[in-house]
């Protein structure tokens, strides 16, 4: 009787699916317009309430344990591609202590060895690749994107052991584990289709390459000295004082390249395609690095990203309209009022969180729908309206360490609560270093010099530009 209006459809089961699957975001837009912050829609047969807004936002990602629930949704696309025992195929504290893990991996001091990693693993892409020979050419991006991507977070997360087997075997598996991650196996995960025989070989073939990894780093013992996330994990120990098991710390690594592989990305092919199509910002972003860092470009430092504000609001402003996760889900465990709202939402739905909606809502961003780095420095003409000091927001730990807890914030491309992200801070770095050298190297264009941009392709798990996504690059020398 309170529920929440549902959105008409014709057909039982498909019910709003083809037009949520098309353009999630244009479809929770005109039903905002109709229906408000709260609305239920039939998705795969399943009755789904969006909650849109900072409350909405809220309410669904800061909800508590015993009303929402991920891993019962995620678990059938990921456990298959991860592996058992880790993120959504372990209870929540389990995952809780794993994240914990990740978390603290991630040190400035690991971050200094990785500026250097990534820049030199972009650099020697760009002298290799053939379609970068000679003075000028055109790409498709994401292509390249995705290449330059797995090179360096591997390199950095995983060592260099494993970055040169992407040279050659890993590279491929990676592709087949990929395809467990399109969204029609929230229903077919179980089949015994081609797609799904050659995710669950390339499961076992990864996991068995990182687990022989890891007893040959044993062996070397500290002769190793790189920072990375599997040194890490091997060295870690569960609260009751169990070592994490190499399987665990293999699966862990296969899901934080796959969590990073397809948000970092496709975020990077849309900063390319938004400087192809303001390539005026790529000019003040060399500028930028000029003045900061001096007129010799001097090898790129950790600290220097810190002093390239506008690079750094290039990344900020991409995902606030590009963030690659557009529907985050939840399972309801016990029927849960909507605050502020009459309504109240049965265990028969799951819940869906757009942080996307309040991203692009011109009460908190004028002119929503423009690219606009300069509106993150103070004062700007597209400031945000809602700017709230980091000092004023709320912090909580769910056992992973201090996260804000986001509940007053449009701004959410990371989530928020128990779930958010980990990698943040990895994908920032990773992101600003490639773009502070692709900025030193070129100069980037629309192919027909014009200002369109390409269309998103939603039919991925991941959202990202649809392809061809071609760019013109030019040499700066
Ligand atoms: C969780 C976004 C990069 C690891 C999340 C969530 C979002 C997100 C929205 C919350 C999901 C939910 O609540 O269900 C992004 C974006 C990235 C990015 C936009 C890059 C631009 C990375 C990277 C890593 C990573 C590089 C690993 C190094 C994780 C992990 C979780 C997570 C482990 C936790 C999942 C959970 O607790 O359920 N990310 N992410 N992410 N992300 Fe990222």
């Amino acid at each position: 009787p309170n529920e929440p209006p549902l959105v008409f459809h014709w057909l039982p089961i498909i019910g709003s699916t083809i037009t949520y699957g098309m353009d999630p975001p244009a479809f929770f837009r005109e039903n905002r317009a109709k229906f408000g912050d709260v609305f239920t829609f039939v998705l795969l047969g399943k009755k789904t309430t969006v909650a849109v807004g900072p409350s909405g936002n809220d309410f669904i990602l800061n909800g508590k344990l015993k009303d929402v629930n991920a891993e019962e949704i995620y678990t059938v696309l990921t456990t298959p591609v991860f592996g058992r025992d880790v993120v959504y195929d372990c209870p929540n504290a389990k995952l809780m202590e794993q994240k914990k893990f990740m978390k603290i991996a991630l040190t400035t001091e690991a971050f200094r060895s990785y500026v250097p990693i990534i820049s030199s693993e972009v650099q020697s892409y760009f002298k290799k690749d053939a379609d970068f020979k000679g003075k000028s050419g055109v790409v498709d991006i994401p292509l390249k994107m995705a290449e330059i991507t797995i090179f360096t977070a591997s390199h950095a997360l995983q060592g260099s052991a494993v970055r040169r087997k992407f040279d050659t075997s890993l590279a491929a598996l990676y592709h087949d584990l990929d395809m467990g991650f399109t969204p029609i196996n929230f229903m077919l995960h179980w089949a015994p289709l081609p797609w799904n025989r050659k995710r669950d070989h390339a499961q076992r073939t990864v996991a068995k390459i990182y687990m022989d990894t890891i007893k040959e780093r044993r062996a070397e013992g500290d002769s190793n000295k790189e920072l990375d996330m599997m040194k890490h994990l091997m060295n870690s120990s569960y609260k009751d004082g169990t070592p994490v098991p190499d399987h665990e710390v293999a699966h862990m690594l296969i899901a934080l390249l796959m969590a990073g592989q397809h948000s970092s990305s496709s975020t990077g092919s849309w900063i390319m395609l938004r400087l192809a199509q303001n390539p005026h910002i790529l000019e003040e972003l060399y500028e930028e690095q000029v003045k900061a860092l001096g007129a010799d470009l001097p090898p790129l430092a950790y600290e220097d990203l810190a002093k390239l504000p506008l690079n750094q609001a290039v990344v900020k402003e991409t995902l606030r309209l590009h963030a690659p996760i557009h529907s985050i889900m939840r399972a309801v465990k016990q029927p849960m009022a909507v605050p502020g709202t009459k309504y109240v939402i049965p265990t028969s739905h799951t819940l869906l969180s757009a942080p996307g909606v309040s991203a692009t809502d011109p009460l908190y961003f004028p002119n929503p729908d423009m690219w606009d780095p300069h509106r993150w420095e103070p004062n700007a003409v597209n400031a945000p309206t809602i700017v709230q000091s980091s000092a004023d927001e709320e912090k909580i730990d769910y056992g992973y360490g201090l996260v804000s807890k986001g509940a007053a914030s449009p701004y959410l491309p990371f989530g928020a609560g128990r779930h958010r992200c980990i990698g943040e801070h990895f994908a920032n770095v990773q992101l600003q270093t490639i773009v502070a050298e692709v900025v030193r190297l070129f100069k980037v264009s629309n192919v027909d010099g014009g200002n369109t941009l390409i269309g998103t392709d939603y039919a991925s798990l991941f959202s990202r530009p649809l392809e061809p996504a071609k760019i013109r690059w030019e040499r700066r020398d």
